[in-house]
């Protein structure tokens, strides 16, 4: 069975998500996602959830390509999970192209997948922000 993991924070899930899930899947069999806790977001991403991380996580296991969520809590858990969670591939988008090459030397494939246009948690906190404010 090929192992796949994927991290990040997923707030407002939306189909850029879902495709880079999706996609993430056809690389492997069980596809796991290191899901971004509250704290690590906040202190480490300086990101504030609308969806706090049980809420997130729900969601992703509603999602049929997701296998298995675990927390994300900090950026150098990558190495060990490669091992304890048995990796065969690792997958990005590609936002994050090259930072994660260091990752084969833990004998795992590395991946980027371009991201889905236009779309992202951030975009859609703004463009409701823009409505609110020409009501
Ligand atoms: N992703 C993607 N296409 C998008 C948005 C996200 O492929 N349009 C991917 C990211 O590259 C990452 C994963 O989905 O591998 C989780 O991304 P995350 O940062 O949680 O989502 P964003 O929508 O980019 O959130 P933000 O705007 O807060 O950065």
């Amino acid at each position: 069975m090929k192992r796949v993991i994927t991290y990040g924070t997923f707030d407002l899930l939306h189909y850029g998500h879902i495709n880079l899930l999706k996609r993430a899947k056809e690389y492997g069999d069980y596809l796991i996602v290191a899901l971004s806790t509250d704290e690590f977001n906040k202190n480490a991403k300086n990101k504030v959830c609308y969806f706090d991380y049980e809420k997130r996580k729900a969601l992703l296991e509603a999602v049929r390509y997701v296998d298995l969520v675990i927390p994300e809590e900090n950026w150098d858990q990558k190495r060990s999970d490669m091992h304890l969670y048995h990796i065969d591939t690792f997958v990005m988008g590609n936002d994050w192209e090259g930072k994660f090459d260091f990752l084969k030397d833990e004998g795992v494939d590395v991946v980027y997948l371009t991201r889905t246009p236009e779309i992202s948690t951030t975009q859609i906190k703004l463009d409701l922000q823009e409505k609110e404010e020409k009501k």
